[in-house]
């Protein structure tokens, strides 16, 4: 391997960005519909306004909002336009943050250091949320040294909030709940889990990081929506990200908590340190005032109007996506119609699911492999509006071919998935995924293969440790187990 260096001279610029636009060819087509998550567009000249923000303030610094007063309004009138849409009191306040998952590490953190200080003898704290909350909340959980509790959801996705009160003892310190959650686009039943929490006086988070600048816009448009944002009395604070439905460029989120009383508990102060006296209201130290200049000309640029068209566009085409996959014999749509999520699983065992994903990748479209179960997920945009015929109709395609070829199940991710769902000790999936990264990181910068059958390929590496004769016990057993769960009356 030859080591990378930084060039001796600078290079010409023209030349550098020419060969940067190059490093693209192999990008998912986003500008194409044909990703069904990651990138929210909402076209080249929204794009464009945000890029030439951005680079108007690319090079200051949010960490000082003396010495740039212009990112502290701009952060301010954020908040505050978001706070607005959100239904928020007068009181209401909050910080930008760098995207979804910091906002949800910053309530867990602000809701700990809240207890630490009101409840000094809470030395374990707890969080109660539902199984499908999104994955920041473990992040949090590990950083931050707050436990985990999780309620199980029913079918469609909600929360049991009987099992949440059961969860909760003396040391929790939060509640939280998501509108909607990720896997399924289904909202939690938030004004039960907000009269939960006002009964027994705990915080109470909902995460509309997917949802915050998509449920209010198709509530307005008429579509039946239950109510989940600041007009719950319990709710004591909401995350929305402005790079999903806000269209703001990546790095860009907005929590909002009820009043100061919980903000204060965000803010970092240091005043011992030799370089002076810090303080920091978020996460990073350095906060770059390009994503906060964009994402105000995001909301500004975009309007009432602009959300609602967007809104209405990715709506309907969801709603189309949802019918379509209805009418394939062999597929079945998760969750309930409550957000422009859309979530397909197999409801045959003759069609694989991953194996129909698997054929899907091949004809070109971005895949969102979810488990439990397996299932397909769909964050719909307006610019998948002209694609989702084709969708459709390769979808049938794809089922039809994996029903004539079982043996699909086996071969590239689906093996991969198959197996990582079957194996019985999560931490050895663990292991390898995190060779895998490993790998991915390593100083070669390696493109690692998750499908190689050879050397290092994980799937042969769970083969050969467990082979297809133990997973075919465990599947049986774990059906068994479903057996017994769906008898118990509670
Ligand atoms: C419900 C929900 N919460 C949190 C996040 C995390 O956001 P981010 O990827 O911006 O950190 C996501 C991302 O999709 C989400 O859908």
């Amino acid at each position: 391997m030859e080591r990378l260096t930084i060039p001796g001279e600078g290079r010409e610029h023209e030349g550098l960005l020419a060969e940067m636009a190059g490093f693209a060819g192999e990008d998912a087509d986003f500008r194409g519909g044909r990703t069904w998550s990651m990138v929210y567009w909402a076209g080249d000249e929204h794009h464009a306004v945000c890029e030439r923000a951005h680079n108007l303030y690319m090079a200051k610094n949010a960490l000082n909002p003396i010495a740039f007063k212009s990112l502290k309004r701009m952060e301010h009138e954020v908040v505050q336009m978001t706070a607005g849409m959100l239904h928020g009191p007068d009181s209401a306040v909050g910080t930008m943050t760098s995207g979804g998952t910091e906002s949800l590490l910053l309530a867990v953190k602000t809701y700990r250091d809240r207890a630490r200080r009101k409840r000094p003898w809470v030395l374990r704290p707890n969080m109660v949320v539902p199984e499908t909350i999104h994955v920041a909340f473990d992040k949090a959980a590990h950083y931050f040294g707050v436990k985990k509790k999780v309620a199980p959801v029913d079918a469609d996705g909600r929360v049991d909030v009987k099992a949440m009160r059961r969860l909760v003892d003396r040391n929790t310190v939060m509640l939280a709940a998501s509108a909607p959650q990720y896997p399924h686009g289904t909202v939690d039943p938030i004004p039960e889990i907000g009269a939960l929490a006002a009964e027994l006086k705990l915080p109470f988070h909902v995460d509309a990081c997917f949802g915050g600048f998509m449920l209010p816009w198709l509530e307005r448009l008429g579509i039946p929506m239950p109510v989940w944002d600041f007009r719950v009395p319990g709710v004591t604070s909401i995350s929305a990200d402005l790079h999903k439905y806000g269209y703001a460029p990546k790095g860009a989120s907005v929590i909002v908590y009820r009043d100061m009383s919980y903000l204060r508990h965000q803010f970092f102060v240091e005043t011992a340190w030799s370089g002076g006296i810090y303080v920091s209201p978020s996460l990073p130290g350095t906060r770059p005032g390009g994503s906060i200049a964009a994402a105000w000309a995001s909301v500004n640029a975009m309007g009432e109007d602009g959300y609602l068209r967007l809104a209405r566009a990715a709506w309907d085409a969801a709603e189309a996506l949802r019918a379509g996959i209805a009418g394939i014999d062999g597929l079945r749509v998760l969750g309930r119609p409550e957000s422009t999520i859309v979530a397909w699983a197999s409801d045959d065992p003759a069609v694989d699911l991953y194996a129909v994903a698997d054929q899907l990748a091949a004809r070109g479209w971005a895949m969102d492999r979810q488990q439990k179960p397996p299932s397909v997920h769909c964050s719909v945009n307006a610019n998948n509006a002209p694609v989702v015929a084709t969708y459709l109709e390769d979808m049938r395609a794809a089922v039809a071919h994996v029903r004539a070829h079982p043996e699909l199940a086996g071969e590239g991710e689906a093996a991969v998935y198959g197996l990582m769902a079957k194996v019985p000790v999560k931490g050895l999936v663990a292991h390898e995924v995190l060779k895998v990264m490993e790998g991915m990181y390593g100083p070669d910068g390696g493109d690692v293969d998750l499908t190689s059958t050879q050397g290092d390929g994980l799937v042969q590496k769970l083969v050969d440790r467990y082979g297809d004769q133990v997973f075919g016990a465990l599947e049986r057993l774990g059906r068994a187990r479903d057996r017994v769960r769906r008898a118990l009356p509670f």
